[in-house]
This record gives structure tokens, sequence and C-alpha cells, in this order.
């Protein structure tokens, strides 16, 4: 049994929690998870994020909008979203970025809103926690611009980029796609991350480790990562989630 799961990165808000969500993360702790947090995608879905943070104390919001969403983003979006970044349990903007795979939106407008939400989190003294999916050259110029706190999560990089992140301060979220049967280059990230930049997380609902891909995922599954993790890096699992724990803690500003 593994204790300290802190899963920096959860979704749920997601409607694949609508018919158990209260049941499934009310277990969680005795499962060994001591703190979530929920990232939002969008302006309602940061609402649902701190209605759940304020159902459970191990749970904090970060609220932000997604690359996908950005092109919906009405124009007065930014103090709204600056009112609910204020909000108690909110310790982070996000998740927020770049996301050139699927382009929801456009790109000029993906980066216009990415910047607006790296502004805002620098004037809050937020960290910020970033997607970045096949826009690598365009995220790190922004984060070398703006020298915000935060976490690359689902981190999909190189180990040269990594090592460009961690020189920043900032922390590199490593989840279920280090676990998949194709993923020699998160595994090569995950055994060069410093011991203090490192986060675990799920994505939950998505990205479920091996031997569950295909499941819905939730915080409880993040040994199965941290096993692997561990492999790499020649140490226990548990090991591994007592050091992210501490990590999750020391970036969020928690005690968890
Ligand atoms: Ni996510």
């Amino acid at each position: 049994m593994f204790n300290n799961i802190f899963d920096s990165h959860a979704h749920y808000d997601s409607e694949a929690f609508n018919d158990d969500r209260k049941e499934l993360v009310s277990a969680l702790p005795e499962r060994g998870v001591c703190g979530i947090i929920n990232c939002a995608s969008d302006m309602a879905s940061a609402l649902t994020s701190l209605e759940i943070a304020d159902e459970f104390d191990f749970v904090y919001a970060a609220c932000g909008v997604h690359p996908h969403e950005a092109d919906k983003c009405k124009s007065g979006y930014l103090p709204v979203l600056k009112k609910l970044c204020m909000e108690e349990k909110c310790v982070a903007v996000g998740e927020i970025g770049l996301d050139y795979h699927y382009d929801f939106s456009p790109r000029d407008i993906q980066k216009k809103v990415f910047e607006q939400q790296i502004v805002l989190a620098k004037e809050l003294d937020l960290p910020i926690i970033v997607h970045d999916r096949e826009a690598h050259e365009d995220t790190m110029t922004l984060l070398k611009r703006y020298k915000p706190k935060g976490v690359v999560h689902c981190f999909s990089g190189s180990p040269e980029m990594a090592k460009e992140v961690v020189k920043l301060g900032m922390y590199i979220g490593l989840g279920g796609a280090v676990t998949f049967r194709n993923a020699r280059k998160p595994r090569e990230v995950a055994g060069i991350v410093p011991d203090e930049f490192l986060l675990i997380e799920t994505d939950c609902p998505y990205m479920t480790p091996v031997p569950f891909r295909g499941q819905r995922c939730d915080s409880s599954f993040i040994p199965y990562t941290a096993e692997v993790i561990a492999e790499v890096r020649g140490t226990t699992a548990q090991s591994i989630l007592d050091l992210t724990r501490k990590n999750a803690n020391t970036l969020f500003g928690l005690e968890l």
C-alpha cells in the first residue's frame, strides 16, 4: 500500500466522473492520496473545479483557459478569471498553453491567451500549469520571456528541453505516458530531472498508466507511473511519491 500520492494534475470536473464523483474522490485518501490539483480548461470548469475543491479538504483548484478553448474566450474574460484565481482554494493558473497537435484554436489566439494568463499569474504571484503539445519552441519562448513559476505538465519534450525548463526554475510533470510501450523520450526525461523539480500526475480521466490503459483513470493509479519512474531512477516508487509530494507542496504553497 502506497501513501503520499499528490496528483498535481487531475480533471475531476470531467463528465466521466458524473456518476460517482463524490464516492470516488472521498475514498481517495484511504487509497494513499494526500493532495490533488484539479485543473480547469475554461471558465465553466474553473467554477466546477473550485466547487470540488470546496467540497474536499485535500483538493485544490487551478483556474485557466486551455488552448483548445482559447478561441471561445470572450473578450472580457480576464477580469473574471482574475477573480476566480483570487479564490482561497485556487493555487495556480491552469491549465494554459499551446496545442499545435489539434490546433482547435488558431495559433495566434492560443499564443495571445497563453501570454495574457502568464501575465495574470505573475501579477497574482501564482504558479502556472502549462500544456505544451507539439509547440515546444513557442512555449519555451514565452517561458523564457516571462520566467513564471510553475510546471510543464505531461512533459513531452526532449531531455534537452527538460533541462532548459528546470534552468528556469520550473517543474516537470510526468504522468501515465511514461508507462506506455513507445515512451522512450518521457522515460529518458524521467531519468534526468533533478529530484527537486519532479512532479507526478494523472491528467485523469485520461492517460491511464499501463496495465490499465483504456480504462478511466483516477489518482489512485499513480503508483503504476511511480514504479516506472522509480525503475529509471534506480529508486523505489514510494520514494518517488514522497519526493513529488514534497515538491507539489512547495510549488503550490500547500501542506498536504
Ligand atoms: Ni489536463
